[in-house]
């Protein structure tokens, strides 16, 4: 306890600044519910170079098998999207609507890179991937995964020195997506109706091994 003025003025301010960090703390379940894999961007949105790097930041922290940390990431901003948009392929469950539709075109990427091979990158790849996505989401930002895609095509377009293993797409969402609580047994396939992307989650009861 501060008995001057001072003293007492700075415990006011550090007790302020703790409240307001308290009142906008955003909750890793809205983060992680907010976290769904979009495909239709708003195009006049630009993602800047330095907010990929602050993506690329948080997977720096992310756990690494033996910490030998494999993974590298190349930026790709608006300049360059079109060097990838031909060789990615969205929504492979709903190809009747060739995704993403002409005008929501993602117009950023990381592109995750390694040339290692062990049974442990694609587990670094997880973690990163997802702390990614949620460093997105925080920024108000989506994103998604994409594995279809042409690798060589990629490799080269964007003279990579090392193999590109995993693309993500990252923009301002323009899309309106929901999640659906499924059983065991239930189709797992995402459909749309009307406007709204359908995403359905197994049931916590289901994924408990008994
Ligand atoms: C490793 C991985 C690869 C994926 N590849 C693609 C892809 O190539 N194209 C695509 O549209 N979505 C892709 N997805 C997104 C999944 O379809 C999506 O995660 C799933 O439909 C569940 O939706 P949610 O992410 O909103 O929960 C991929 C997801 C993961 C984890």
């Amino acid at each position: 306890m501060a008995d001057n003025y001072l003293g007492r003025k700075m415990e006011e301010y550090e007790a302020q600044k703790c409240a307001s960090v308290r009142t906008r703390r955003v909750s890793l379940r809205s983060l992680l519910m907010r976290n769904r894999s979009t495909r239709g961007f708003d195009t006049s949105f630009k993602v800047r170079h330095d907010q990929l790097l602050s993506l690329v930041e948080a997977a720096r922290l992310t756990p690494s098998a033996m910490n030998q940390q494999v993974l590298r990431y190349r930026l790709v901003t608006e300049e360059e999207a079109h060097l990838i948009l031909p060789h990615i392929r969205l929504g492979g469950a709903l190809p009747e609507l060739h995704l993403p539709a002409e005008g929501t075109e993602p117009n950023a990427f990381v592109v995750i890179c390694t040339d290692k091979e062990s049974r442990y990158v694609d587990m670094d790849m997880g973690i990163a991937t997802q702390t990614i996505l949620l460093r997105a989401v925080e920024m108000g930002l989506n994103g998604v995964c994409i594995a279809a895609f042409d690798h060589e095509a990629v490799r080269v377009a964007l003279q990579l020195p090392i193999a590109p293993q995993l693309i993500l797409a990252i923009g301002r969402s323009n899309e309106r997506i929901e999640v659906v609580d499924i059983a065991e047994g239930d189709s797992t396939t995402y459909y749309r109706k009307g406007d709204t992307h359908y995403v359905p989650k197994l049931r916590t009861e289901d994924l408990i091994i008994r």
